[in-house]
């Protein structure tokens, strides 16, 4: 870092609560953007959690982080987003036991239509947006809807949980590192619908498919992964924070930096691409060129494949009417 290196700001919602907690620290430190890139932290907070956001403040300002050049809280969206390179939207309700992510559509959909105005109004010309905050892919929808100046390839929302649980179940299953496993998919909705596909996967190179059988795969994996969160919400009697901002960092992390060879999951705005309509928020296999996301074309698709991510798919389009005919859009 050169003393000129300008600081990057890098605001954070729902600063106050358990995903914010795990979060701030790993950015401060450098893990978002690198050891070279100092940040200005903005924590965004509804005046409940301002409390507990100028908490977690005052304990970064103790850790002394080289790279953190100033933190504010404010409850006021339009400071939060002015200026703002990277936008962290984690602030929504939780689920509790028993419910599915998309029964908070109507609860946590009114906040991304403001603060899609806000990052409109005052973000910064390379804004990147990951949403979190469940459910997190229409939620990305609707904040890019209230941004019309912004390309809406820079609204994304996370399924990197998913991924790297998928990733880590193969693992464990396989008896292998997580780092031999490449070429998992994660397609649609960040949601029990999600297809968590292991057909393009190898282990070491060789065919992930060669490896398991059928019955694993469609009895075990595919919805012990796209139910992991319930599964955590039960076990931990809450919902997954640590591993949620561990996602967020990978996903802002490769964004900014590039994947390489190596493909992940994100959920970005369709182009159409394997007939996921163009316009929808939906997870694709992604790679990061340039700064910029980039679906991974010609990928073959069989019929189990397509039914399952058509059956995503169109989770992801009935949230979009709803949360149409509730005005949100
Ligand atoms: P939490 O309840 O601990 O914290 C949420 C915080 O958001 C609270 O402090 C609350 O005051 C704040 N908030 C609410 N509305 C706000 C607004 N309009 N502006 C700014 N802040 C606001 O919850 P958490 O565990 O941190 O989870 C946050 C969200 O992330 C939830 O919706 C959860 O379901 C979701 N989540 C998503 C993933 C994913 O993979 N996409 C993973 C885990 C959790
Ligand atoms: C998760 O996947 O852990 C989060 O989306 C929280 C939830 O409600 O499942």
């Amino acid at each position: 870092m050169s003393a000129s290196t300008p600081p990057v700001n890098v605001t954070v919602t729902g600063a106050g609560g358990q995903i914010g907690y795990a979060l701030l620290f790993r950015i401060a430190s450098g893990q978002l953007l690198g050891r070279e890139t100092p940040v200005r932290l903005r924590l965004l907070e509804i005046p409940p959690g301002l409390r507990a956001a100028e908490g977690t403040a005052l304990e970064l300002e103790d850790g002394a982080y080289p790279l953190l050049h100033g933190i504010d809280v404010t409850d006021d969206a339009r400071a939060a987003f002015d200026g703002v390179n990277i936008a962290l939207l984690v602030g929504a309700r939780p689920r509790g036991p028993g419910m599915e992510r998309s029964d908070l559509l109507e609860a946590n959909g009114a906040i991304f239509g403001p603060q899609g105005e806000a990052i409109n109004a005052g973000a910064a010309d390379d804004v990147r947006v990951l949403v979190v905050g469940n459910p997190a892919n229409t939620n990305a929808l609707i904040a890019s809807a209230h941004a019309p100046d912004i390309s809406a390839e820079r609204f994304t929302a996370m399924t990197r949980l998913d991924h790297n649980r998928a990733v880590a179940q193969l693992a464990r299953h396989l008896h292998v590192p997580v780092r031999a496993i490449d070429g998992v998919v994660i397609w649609g909705n960040h949601s029990a619908s999600q297809y968590p596909d292991i057909t393009h996967a190898t282990v070491d190179g060789r065919p992930v498919t060669d490896l398991v059988d059928e019955r694993w795969l469609t009895d075990e994996f595919i919805p012990r992964v796209a139910k992991r969160g319930a599964e955590i919400i039960d076990v931990r009697g809450s919902s997954s924070a640590a591993s949620a901002a561990s996602a967020a960092i990978d996903h802002i992390h490769d964004w900014v930096n590039g994947t390489g060879e190596r493909w992940t999951s994100a959920a970005i705005v369709s182009d159409g691409s394997y007939g996921v309509p163009e316009g929808l928020v939906s997870s694709f296999p992604v790679r990061s060129v340039d700064g910029a996301w980039r679906i991974v074309p010609g990928l073959a698709i069989d019929a189990f494949s397509r039914e399952r991510i058509d059956a995503s798919v169109a989770e992801l389009v009935a949230e979009r009417d709803a949360v149409r005919a509730l005005g949100l859009l």
